[in-house]
């Protein structure tokens, strides 16, 4: 069954030039884009991203580092849409988590600097969709 998820390249993908192979990949996978947009993250917007993540020891610096540069923001449908982007971003720890292959897998060294986010259900995944395009 079709669903949608909410993708973010995070800073440290755009400014690494990043974006198109996120796009690429999303879209060899057979997923399609519904929304795109690149934008600049305020802290309210960031604080209410990452809401769950609250109590969490490295909060303040994940909302620094979201709100440093700019985002690419996309939402993603197909069918079964949110497991297969966690996928292929792979996991967490680029290094530790994430297999050669994934985003992460390939691109990154550091946790913080994990190149994308994709929501990780289909309720968080309203839930995001809302906060960062209310009017889809
Ligand atoms: S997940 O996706 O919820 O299972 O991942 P989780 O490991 O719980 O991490 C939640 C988000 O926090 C980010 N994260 C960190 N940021 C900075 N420093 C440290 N140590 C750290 N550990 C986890 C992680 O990238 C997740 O962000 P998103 O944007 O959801 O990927």
């Amino acid at each position: 069954m079709s669903e949608r998820t909410l993708v973010l390249v995070k800073p440290d993908g755009v400014s690494r030039g990043l974006v198109g192979e996120v796009i690429s990949r999303i879209e060899r996978k057979g997923l399609s884009l519904v929304a795109l947009e690149l934008k600049h993250v305020s802290k309210e917007l960031a604080e209410q991203h990452y809401a769950e993540h609250k109590e969490r020891p490295f909060f303040g610096s994940l909302v620094e580092f979201i709100t440093g540069g700019p985002v690419v923001a996309i939402v993603v449908e197909g069918v079964r849409a949110v497991p297969a982007f966690r996928q292929l971003a792979g996991g967490t720890d680029p290094v530790e988590k994430a297999a050669p292959g994934s985003i992460r897998g390939d691109f990154g060294t550091e946790v913080q600097y994990n190149l994308v986010h994709g929501s990780d259900s289909a309720d968080s995944a309203k839930r995001e969709i809302d906060l960062w395009f209310p009017n889809l």
